[in-house]
């Protein structure tokens, strides 16, 4: 095509793509590769797809209509929650009550799990932390929404049966699908299906619509670069300290590894899901659980870097996947990244416990 010189197309002669694959066309297209599938799940992620665009809307305007700041509560794990932080959890329960699909919420500002009981066919569970990050949210910086999905065994659902925050103390290889969003520049959407490959939409504002931008997406085998609060140094364990330390120090003739940390999980694991590298969050003295939780943010993010070719542990270097949590808002350590970088992390553990 003949260009105006500044490697534009002429004014009228852009190329216009007229074939584009939103979520919901990927979600229609993925349903009919399953024979027994009902459309309940597609439906269900239409209401998640909501859920995603109304919080990326009202973060979009918080400065201008007053969402900044404290909202004078607590959550269940004792953080203070911002008002986005409320405002976002109440969207998302709203549109899983919504969806009719949702039997049962797990949501990290919520101490118990929410159940729709006018909905007792619905054969879903969602977990979720509304919005991952909120400490950063005054100031303008990416925080998101970390989602995962079970289905609940037949004989839990339907009217007449009960169902308890025990149908959700399962390991995280029984999620259907996870995923998360991250606000930023734009807002992006994160999608893996249990043992299928991981994709990435970007919502297009106009169109209001998630586009398909990053359709399978894998992550480098490896990268030098770590993200982890450092400021926790003087609480973790020698081999934890061991292992960063020589990342920073490494043998001569080798350059050290750069250091980037957001403080917004959604934020720092979806460079890491890009560029490649390590994100952490080990277990310390201060919070010898670990500080994220394993249903909501720990889980859902495994599966992703596990089906885009990533490694992702726990401080026991355990596979995070296969962790069943003991309650809803149990907490782990959590190390995920490039395969090799976390297969790293294992042999400095190994080195040290053994
Ligand atoms: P949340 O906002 O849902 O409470 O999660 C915050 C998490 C996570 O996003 C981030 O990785 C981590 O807390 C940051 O913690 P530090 O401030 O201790 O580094
Ligand atoms: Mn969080
Ligand atoms: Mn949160």
């Amino acid at each position: 095509m003949a260009s105006n010189g500044n490697g534009a197309p002429p004014v009228g002669q852009e190329n216009i793509n007229t074939d584009i694959v939103t979520l919901t066309r990927f979600l229609t297209e993925e349903q009919t590769k399953v024979p027994e599938a009902t459309g309940d799940f597609t439906l269900l992620t239409h209401a998640l797809q909501f859920a995603f665009k109304s919080i990326a809307y009202y973060i979009r305007r918080a400065s201008l209509i007053n969402l900044t700041g404290l909202a004078g509560s607590s959550n269940t794990t004792g953080d203070d929650q911002k008002k986005l932080d409320v405002i976002g959890n109440d969207i998302f329960i709203a549109a899983m009550r919504g969806s009719g699909k949702c039997r049962l919420l797990v949501s990290e500002e919520e101490e118990e799990v929410i159940i729709f009981d006018e909905h007792p066919d619905a054969r879903y569970a969602v977990v979720c932390d509304p919005i991952d990050g909120s400490s950063n949210l005054d100031a303008g910086v990416s925080v998101g929404t970390i989602f995962g999905i079970f289905k609940l065994p037949e004989e839990v659902c339907g009217a007449g049966k009960t169902v308890s925050a025990q149908d959700l103390l399962r390991a995280g290889t029984e999620m259907v699908a996870s995923g998360f969003t991250m606000y930023g520049a734009s807002a992006q959407l994160v999608i893996t299906m249990r043992d299928g490959g991981v994709n990435g939409f970007t919502l297009e504002n106009s169109l209001g619509e998630f586009i398909l931008t990053h359709p399978n997406m894998r992550l480098p085998a490896k990268r030098a670069i770590y993200s982890v609060n450092e400021g926790n140094s003087s609480y973790w364990e020698e081999w934890t300290n061991a292992y960063f330390h020589s990342l920073k120090f490494p043998a001569e003739g080798n350059k050290p590894y750069s250091a980037r940390y957001i403080g917004s999980m959604v934020a720092d694991a979806y460079r890491t899901l890009l560029y490649g590298g390590v994100f952490a969050y080990p277990a310390d003295s201060k919070s010898p659980k670990g500080k994220l939780r394993i249903l909501y943010e720990c889980a859902p993010m495994a599966m992703v870097f596990e089906n885009a070719g990533g490694l992702a542990v726990n401080s026991k270097m355990e596979r995070l996947l296969g962790v069943v949590p003991e309650h809803i808002h149990d907490r782990s350590g959590v190390f995920l990244g490039s395969h090799d970088e976390v297969q790293k992390i294992v042999d400095t553990y190994n080195q040290y416990k053994k």
